[in-house]
Order: structure tokens, then C-alpha cells, then sequence
């Protein structure tokens, strides 16, 4: 008989969402306290604050001088929208997908901007193979899929002299992985995922490539004043040193900032990069040492070190869904993970954000907890049938 005994340590925090994801360590409200608001965010007190944010962001990612920086509306999904509205059609397009955003991006480029680009998806747990893409055409990708655990592993196969721009959908890498500057003409991320920030801002990057694209470019379609980032064929730099073109929550601006500070104070990229990959090492661990669980991504190069999606093996499984989901239902009715069932459009299974602001410790106490659901759950299977 399995011991179906709880395990004695619990994870302090049991926020394992893959966005928004866990707030960063010793996270309080007083940490808002110098939020300017009810100010305008175009006094100078509030325009310090946005420029600081891009500031702070180029020092931590190591952003090259000359690539332009903007926070803008609508969160990641807003960054991405606006660089695909203005920058695609001038050249023929690749569109890259290795789980559901990506093909959300593919859905509207092909049936939104009914451009007749050339798509290549992979199954989820597999990952398109840049060295068969043409980078000559403008290709969209997303650099970690967030809902299949699967991420580029570099950028070797981009080729730093290119014709077309790369758009890279970048949320859940950004912070936690390192991102090849020269080979990456749009990247983008929210606040809410490896920073454990808020809803709302998306982060929007140019190189000077995609910025001479934006100059020398009118495509066919209109765009909406929230997309627009020219103005008589001109850049709006102000974007760019955080003259933002609608109103943000300087909130969450605030927010951010106490986070990059944070993510400064650990040491920077490096030490966000190392935290996520101890967090993915341990769920990988776990996965050796119990053949009942298996990672989604099928190559380790590839396997994500912040969403990382887990799938039961177990044969005596008879539903594969339901399994799954009353696992994670029990570790959420135990208090000791909170929304780790695998995102709706993937593979049933279970995903445990890894992202850096995420302490090992509460992965490591985590692991037992999995066993000891999946051991009920067996239990529980046979006992119904
Ligand atoms: C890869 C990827 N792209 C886009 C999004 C959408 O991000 P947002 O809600 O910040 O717009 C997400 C959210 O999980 C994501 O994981």
C-alpha cells in the first residue's frame, strides 16, 4: 500500500500561477507607498517614475544602446498586436507556434490581417526548427510557449545579417532567460509574469531595424491611435523615454519598479536566470526519480525553466483530463499550489510556473505534495471503479 500520509512541510508560498505570477520575496503593499498617485502621469514626477521603469529594464536585460524601450497598452497581447499591425506586410512572413499564443498570433495574421504567410506549428512538447526558417521573411515566434513548457534553447540559428525582422513574443523568457539582442528586432513582455508584476503595461523593444521599418513603412490597413507608433513617418520618441500614449496605472508602474529594484538587489539577470533554473531543476528531478510524471517538452535543450508542464504517465490513468485536474484540485484545497493545472488549450497535466521570483524552497516542498495527490487520486480511481 502506498503511504497516503500528507508530507509535513508545506511550500510557504503556494503561488505557482504561470501568470500573474508570484509577487517577488517579502513582497508588501508598503512597497507602493511612493506611487504618485492621483498625479498626472506627464508631471514630471510621474514621467521620472515611467523612465526610470525604462531605464531600470535596459540595465537588467542588457538592453544595447540604440534599441528603443516603451511601455505600452494592453499588456503583452497589446505589444505584440501593435508591432504585427504596423511592422508585417512589407515583406513575406513566417509564423512560428509551439502552443497556443503563437498560434493566437498566427490566427491573426492569417485571418485578421489576411496576410498569406507561410506557418509552421509544432505539436505541443516539440519546437519548429529555425534552421528550416527563412529569415529573409519577417518571422513572429514566441521565444518560452507558456503553455507547453517548450523554449528556444538560442537564437544560433537567426542570422545576425537578415532581411526580415524577428518578432518575438518574449512574456514568460524575459528576465528569466537570456535573450540574444543582435538576433531580435521586436521583443515584448508584461509586467505579470517573470516579475511577478501586475496586469495591464506591455513592454515593447525596438532595434533600430524595426524602428526604420516603422519609418519607411504605411501598411494597407488602418491603425487604431492605440497601435500607432509614427507620426508623419517619424518615430514617436517620446513612447520610448516614457511619454506613454494613453494613460498608465502608475500603480503598477510603481509595482515594476519595486520589482526591477528587487531583481537589481539579487544581481541582476544572472541571478534571475540561475533562480528559475534551480526551480526547473527541481521539478526535473522530481520527474527522474518518479515515472509517473514526465515533462511536456520532449528534448531537455528545449525544456522551459519558467512554465514548466508536466504530464502523468501512469497506465492505470483511465482519464487523462479528469485525472489531472482533481490532482490539481487537491493541491489547491490543501493550500499548497494555486492554479497548476495545464492551461486550457494544452495537453491535460499539470504547469508550476519556475519564473525567478518563485524560492526554491517552495518547489522542494511542493514535489512531495504532487506524490502524495497522485498516490490519493490513484486511490481514489480505483476505489470508483
Ligand atoms: C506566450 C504568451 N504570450 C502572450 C500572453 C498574453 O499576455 P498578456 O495577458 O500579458 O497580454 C501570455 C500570457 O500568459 C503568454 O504566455
Amino acid at each position: 500500500m502506498t503511504d497516503l500520509t500528507a508530507p509535513a512541510l508545506r511550500p510557504e508560498n503556494p503561488r505557482f500561477s504561470s501568470g500573474p505570477c508570484a509577487k517577488i520575496p517579502g513582497f508588501s503593499l508598503d512597497l507602493l507607498a511612493d506611487a504618485p498617485l492621483g498625479r498626472s502621469h506627464r508631471a514630471a514626477v510621474g514621467k521620472s517614475k515611467l523612465k526610470e521603469a525604462i531605464d531600470l529594464t535596459r540595465e537588467i536585460l542588457n538592453v544595447p544602446e540604440g534599441y528603443r524601450i516603451g511601455i505600452v497598452p494592453g499588456s503583452d497581447t497589446g505589444a505584440v498586436e501593435m508591432a504585427m499591425w504596423t511592422m508585417l506586410g512589407a515583406r513575406p512572413v513566417e509564423m512560428l507556434a509551439w502552443e497556443s499564443f503563437g498560434e493566437g498570433w498566427v490566427t491573426d495574421v492569417v485571418k485578421q490581417l489576411k496576410l498569406d504567410a507561410k506557418v509552421k506549428i509544432a505539436p505541443y512538447g516539440q519546437i519548429v526548427d529555425l534552421t528550416t526558417v527563412d529569415f529573409d521573411s519577417d518571422v513572429v515566434f514566441t521565444w518560452n510557449g507558456t503553455t507547453s513548457g517548450v523554449r528556444l534553447a538560442n537564437a544560433d540559428a537567426i542570422p545576425a545579417t537578415r532581411q526580415g525582422l524577428t518578432i518575438c513574443d518574449a512574456t514568460s523568457a524575459a528576465f528569466a532567460m537570456d535573450l540574444a539582442w543582435d538576433k531580435l528586432d521586436v521583443t515584448t513582455f508584461s509586467w505579470q509574469k517573470v516579475l511577478g508584476g501586475e496586469g495591464a503595461h506591455g513592454i515593447l523593444i525596438l532595434s533600430p531595424r524595426a524602428v526604420e521599418r516603422l519609418e519607411s513603412y504605411t501598411p494597407a490597413w488602418p491603425l487604431p491611435k492605440i497601435f500607432r507608433l509614427t507620426s508623419k513617418g517619424k518615430l514617436i520618441e517620446g513612447i520610448f523615454v516614457g511619454e506613454t500614449i494613453n494613460t498608465p496605472s502608475m500603480l503598477a508602474v510603481e509595482d515594476y519598479l519595486a520589482a526591477l529594484k528587487w531583481a537589481k538587489s539579487i544581481g541582476g539577470l544572472p541571478a534571475l536566470i540561475a533562480r528559475a533554473t534551480a526551480n526547473a531543476q527541481t521539478v526535473w528531478d522530481f520527474c527522474a526519480a518518479n515515472p509517473w510524471l514526465a515533462n511536456l517538452a520532449e528534448n531537455p535543450a528545449t525544456a522551459s525553466t519558467t512554465s514548466v508542464c508536466l504530464k502523468f504517465t501512469d497506465p492505470r490513468i483511465t482519464d487523462g483530463e479528469a485525472f489531472a485536474k482533481a490532482v490539481a484540485k487537491r493541491l489547491e484545497k490543501a493550500g499548497v499550489a494555486y492554479d497548476i493545472g495545464a492551461y486550457r488549450d494544452a495537453p491535460a497535466g499539470l504547469r508550476i510556473w519556475c519564473g525567478s521570483t518563485v524560492e526554491q524552497s517552495d518547489v522542494v516542498a511542493l514535489m512531495p505534495w504532487i506524490a502524495h495527490a497522485f498516490h490519493a487520486e490513484i486511490a481514489a480511481q480505483a476505489q470508483a471503479a
